[in-house]
């Protein structure tokens, strides 16, 4: 019995977005009376070094949880290896109407459209101004609902430009089934045009702040062999540090029939657990052995978070689960993830570096 197992039928009979805001308060108490820790259990220090930057532990938030930076040192103390705010976009926008998160507990799944409901740039970097965490931040970029397709790169650059000098790693979202016509950027011409654009913008600003920020990209499950493969030729091509698998799915796989089943939006949890899976093999299949992949998708138990790490992930991030199984997933996780690394070492990061710092364009 934890804490997380008492609380959960009281959060599942509110809204789930309701919930969701409720639970986030709850932690920012939490974490400023420091008891996050009865909540979660000690943290796993399994140091990880990755993308030139030492993780505490492999197991970390995944984005949209925290979409404003606005609960990062709540968050912290639940012993996260790292922690993944936004999807952030350029300005402030709404979302799509309420209500737009619905939970499917027969198969430990959720429906989300939210649509990048966001405060904008101005008060994330606000909010990351008053963190006091000071492990891995990953800073997640979006584009603006109505900013037209054709000028999506701008969004991105200019969330680049801002978030830089406040990011241990940045990564590029193009990969929501809630904006419209976002995933096109995932197609072949579309993603080389928009990564050359980031990557050159990246050496620029590595030369003026003497620091070189990984740049990671998010990409869906929904995506068949050759667009993985065009997918894995532009990541090499660019010289992106990681890819991140995956997103929430447009398939209904396992959920069919269930209440809120057909309900537009992107489906996470269990029934994502075999796609994501799946997307992971063909990544790491086709990358180097120490390309980093950060694997999400579906991981609620520690079985999965070995699987994962068998199947060649180097990271791992966690979302449905947590509101699921609660925080003490995150240190089983960590735990699982830790003793798989230790048995499969050919998928360690042979490049690691630990210092944080590499000279531009490396
Ligand atoms: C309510 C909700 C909001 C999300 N928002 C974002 C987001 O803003 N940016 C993003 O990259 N992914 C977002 N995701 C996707 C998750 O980061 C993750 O990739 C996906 O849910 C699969 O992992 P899971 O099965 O562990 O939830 C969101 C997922 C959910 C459930």
């Amino acid at each position: 019995m934890t804490p997380y197992s008492l609380a959960r039928p009281l959060l599942f009979r509110l809204d789930p977005e309701k919930a969701h805001e409720l639970a986030l308060r709850a932690l920012d108490l939490a974490g400023a009376t420091g008891s996050a820790r009865l909540l979660a259990g000690c943290p796993v220090e399994d140091p990880v070094d990755v993308m030139g930057l030492r993780f505490r532990n492999r197991v970390g938030l995944a984005a949209g949880l925290d979409k404003n930076a606005a609960h990062v040192d709540g968050l912290a103390g639940l012993g996260f290896g790292f922690l993944e705010v936004g999807t952030v976009t350029p300005r402030p926008q709404a979302g799509n109407p309420r209500p737009r998160l619905f939970r499917l507990p027969a198969r430990e799944a959720l429906i989300n459209r939210m649509g990048f409901n966001n405060d904008g740039l101005d008060v994330f970097l606000a909010n990351v101004a008053r963190m006091r965490y000071r492990g891995v931040l990953g800073i997640n970029l979006g584009k603006n609902a109505d900013t037209p397709l054709e000028r999506a790169a701008d969004d991105y650059l200019t969330g680049m430009e801002r978030v830089y000098a406040h990011a241990a790693y940045i990564t590029i979202n193009i990969s929501s089934p809630n904006t419209a016509r976002l995933r096109e950027l995932q197609t072949h011409d579309a993603l080389d045009e928009l990564l050359a654009a980031l990557a050159a913008q990246r050496a620029r600003l590595a030369r003026e702040q003497g620091r070189t920020v990984p740049l990671a990209l998010k990409i869906a499950p929904d995506l068949d062999g050759a667009q993985v493969q065009a997918i894995t030729a532009l990541l090499l091509r660019h010289g992106i540090d990681a890819v991140i698998a995956t997103n929430t799915t447009l398939a209904r796989d396992g959920v069919a029939g269930l209440p809120d089943a057909d309900q537009a939006g992107g489906l996470s949890g269990a029934p994502l657990r075999a796609t994501a899976l799946q997307r992971l093999r063909e990544l790491r299949a086709l990358l180097p052995p120490e390309y980093p992949i950060i694997g999400v998708g579906g991981i609620l138990t520690a079985d999965d978070a070995r699987a994962r790490i068998e199947a060649g992930a180097t990271l791992l991030q966690l979302y449905t689960g947590l509101i699921y199984r609660g925080p003490s997933l995150i240190g089983q996780c960590a735990r699982a993830a830790r003793d798989a690394a230790r048995r499969a070492p050919a998928h360690e990061p042979a490049g690691s570096r630990a210092n944080g710092k590499r000279s531009p364009g490396a």
